[in-house]
């Protein structure tokens, strides 16, 4: 596995290469969740780039930046027993400059649910995937329905900027008990840990109220934030794929999902209904 830090570098590298170029932009911290789309790349893709940068554009004032997870090793490890083929591993100057051009997240789409909480996360992950998209030029690009309104934005910035690149969008995975797998998973306490379970137990409630045919989204949500009691909730919300708010799911068409407070870490979890 080739591992490359230099921008030019790399784009000279890249000339060398031939067929389709899957690229997985992550932050590190590598967990399974990380390692299924770079599985998906592998089967779908000649040549298979990890990007590893923690943007400091998309934290905000007072957010674990300075106190990311950083597992520089592990990490090397686990992409290199992955089959990846080059890790690109840029520091801050090889990204940013002094004065910046950056994209700003949509008005409406990119200041809602998370965008709400985060004001302006999501122009700081646009900004870098945007960068990251220039440097490494792929074909397909894969990121994790986890991150469902990230999804979204990517998937829109592709199509409103006429990129040629395909977003391949990847299904959440789980621990055995149903938490998804999160790099922030780390500064659970046992005793949170436990009351994270909240958050994927009250997904599944929602799935079993959908399959029983209850269908309103303020019903539902209703039942959703009794099981997350006591935990601060910063949304539960029920959207169609294009990300607006509907008042009654539809099976094959819908998003439902939570962000929580669980003792310090904000986790994030949704279900594709
Ligand atoms: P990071 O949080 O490291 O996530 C990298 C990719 O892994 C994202 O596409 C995310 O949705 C996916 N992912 C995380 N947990 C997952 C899980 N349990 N199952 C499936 N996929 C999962 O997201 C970012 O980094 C950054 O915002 C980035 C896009 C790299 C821009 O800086």
């Amino acid at each position: 596995m080739k591992i490359i830090s230099d921008v030019l570098e790399l784009k000279t590298y890249l000339k060398e290469q031939k067929g389709k170029v899957g690229f997985v932009p992550t932050m590190g911290a590598l967990h399974d969740g990380h390692l299924s789309l770079i599985k998906r790349a592998k089967e779908e893709s000649e040549f298979v780039i990890v990007s590893i940068f923690v943007n400091p554009t998309q934290f905000l004032a007072g957010e674990d930046f300075d106190k990311y997870p950083s597992r520089d090793e592990a990490d090397k490890k686990i992409c290199e027993v992955a089959g990846v083929d080059l890790l690109f591993l840029p520091q801050i100057e090889d990204i940013y400059g002094r004065d910046e051009v950056s994209l700003s997240a949509p008005n409406i789409r990119g200041y809602v649910l998370e965008g709400a909480t985060r004001p302006g996360h999501f122009s700081g992950v646009l900004t870098v995937v945007n960068k990251l998209f220039n440097i490494v030029n792929p074909d397909l690009a894969y990121f994790g329905k986890k991150d469902a309104q990230q999804l979204n934005l990517i998937t829109l910035m592709v199509k409103q900027l006429f990129m040629d690149i395909t977003i391949v969008p990847v299904d959440t995975v789980r621990e055995s008990d149903g938490l998804a797998l999160s790099s922030r998973n780390i500064y659970l306490s046992k005793d949170e840990r436990v009351e994270a379970l909240k958050i994927s137990k009250s997904l599944h409630e929602a799935s079993i109220l959908v399959s029983k045919n209850i269908l309103e989204a303020e019903l539902i949500m209703e039942k959703m934030l009794e099981i997350l009691q006591p935990l601060d909730v910063g949304y539960v919300a029920i959207l169609d794929r294009e990300f607006n708010f509907i008042k009654s799911v539809e099976i094959g068409k819908s998003v439902i999902l939570v962000e929580a407070l669980v003792g310090d870490t904000r986790l994030l979890d949704n279900i594709w209904i």
